[in-house]
């Protein structure tokens, strides 16, 4: 089971185990809240070992009777509240989801698997911002006490507080991957690249917030599941796995790099999107730098990323610029409409 496969990182991982494993029964578990698209998952939404349910993990019963009906053998949980804004808007919501959602999980995969625990996984991908904010030097590593936050990460840490939990104390096999942030297609344009490309797009102000030298480590989305792929096969169970794209760049740098490239590809005068930049008030508590130490998934594993960072943004633009249908769609709430009407509001 996978929970959260029409996300932005769900659907990509979804497509990639429904074709590499045509063995697997790959169920996917999602509620399709504003950031679920069935529309990412095109590609594979009539092959024989996929199959969706549109549930919310929240409902422990649901969730419950999903697990028990179907006897999964692993489980790769991504379904979240993502956003850190959203956070700062709506904790509790985030609290819902991220927490008692993982704890509902848990509890259905600790029943299930009471009796024969072993080649059983539940995998839990979670966030590099667990472990705060560094300053102008240092690396996140899997012994970094956490120390999160935004209310998002603060729910995040505490459902791999849960996870761990479970592993001790009730012999649940799991594994945890905390990563940096993700780019590529499909992502939800309220996250910084697709939103500044959709904003270059229409020529509308690009809102940097602060001083716009707060530095993430960005990764190319294929690149976290060849992780994935990796730590769900071969990861030692009660393992976490720091995963990163060793790209640090200060947002304001990557802004720069979405505007160029854009301009290159509209055939804009160059530097003319550059002059949409906007300084905006900063996001309260903003974390200032994250950067992850990959080192134990690349000596314990042999992972390495595959996407180099000139070859990931700019392809990134070109989708979003070549998929203008996908982005209006999801900004403009047609598809929630569709989807509320297609399986009834919840
Ligand atoms: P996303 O917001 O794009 O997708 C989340 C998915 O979860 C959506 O399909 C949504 O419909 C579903 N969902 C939300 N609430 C649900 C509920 N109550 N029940 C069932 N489904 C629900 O998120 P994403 O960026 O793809 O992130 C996926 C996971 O990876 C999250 O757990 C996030 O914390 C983690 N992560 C993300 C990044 C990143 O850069 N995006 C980096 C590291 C870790
Ligand atoms: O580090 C992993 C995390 O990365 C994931 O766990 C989260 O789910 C994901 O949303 C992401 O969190 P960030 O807060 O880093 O991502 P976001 O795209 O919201 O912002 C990236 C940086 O850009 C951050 O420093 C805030 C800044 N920003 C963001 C937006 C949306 C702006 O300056 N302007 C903006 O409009």
């Amino acid at each position: 089971m996978i929970t959260g496969g029409a996300g932005f990182i769900g659907s990509h991982l979804t497509i990639y185990l429904v074709n590499k494993y045509p063995d697997y029964l790959v169920v996917n578990l999602d509620k399709l809240t504003y950031a679920g698209n069935l529309e990412n998952l095109k590609s594979i939404e009539n092959k024989e070992n996929y199959h969706f349910i549109k549930g919310d993990i929240t409902d422990s019963g649901l969730v419950e009777n999903i697990v028990e009906k179907f006897q999964f053998d692993g489980i790769f949980h991504l379904a979240a509240e993502s956003h850190v804004d959203r956070s700062i808007q709506a904790p509790n919501e985030f609290a819902m989801t991220n927490i008692i959602g993982t704890l509902n999980l848990l509890n259905a995969a600790k029943n299930l698997w009471k009796s024969n625990p072993r080649e059983k996984l539940f995998y839990h991908i979670s966030t590099d911002e667990v472990y705060g904010s560094l300053g102008s030097t240092g690396l996140f590593r899997e012994n970094t006490p956490y120390d999160p936050r935004s209310p998002y990460s603060a729910s995040k840490a505490s459902s791999d507080h849960f996870v761990r939990a479970y592993f001790h104390t009730y012999d649940i096999p799991v594994v945890i991957s905390n990563c940096s942030n993700n780019y590529g297609p499909f992502q939800f344009p309220e996250k910084l690249i697709p939103l500044m490309i959709n904003n270059i797009l229409h020529q509308k102000n690009l809102p940097v917030y602060g001083d716009g030298k707060n530095v993430r480590d960005w990764l190319y989305v294929e690149d976290h599941i060849s992780a994935m792929d990796l730590i769900f096969h071969s990861g030692k169970p009660g393992e976490t796995y720091n995963i990163g794209g060793e790209n640090e760049m200060e947002n304001i740098e990557l802004v720069y790099l979405l505007c160029d490239i854009s301009d290159e590809l509209l055939q804009r005068p160059m530097g003319s999107s550059r002059e949409l930049i906007t300084f905006v008030k900063d996001r309260p508590g903003h974390d200032r730098r994250y950067a992850i130490d990959t080192s134990k998934i690349k000596s314990a594993l042999h992972w390495e990323p595959a996407t180099s960072p000139e070859e990931g943004f700019r392809s990134t633009v070109q989708w979003y610029l070549d998929n203008r249908d996908w982005l209006k769609s999801v900004t403009s709430g047609d598809y929630k409409a569709y989807y509320d009407k297609f399986y009834g509001t919840d």
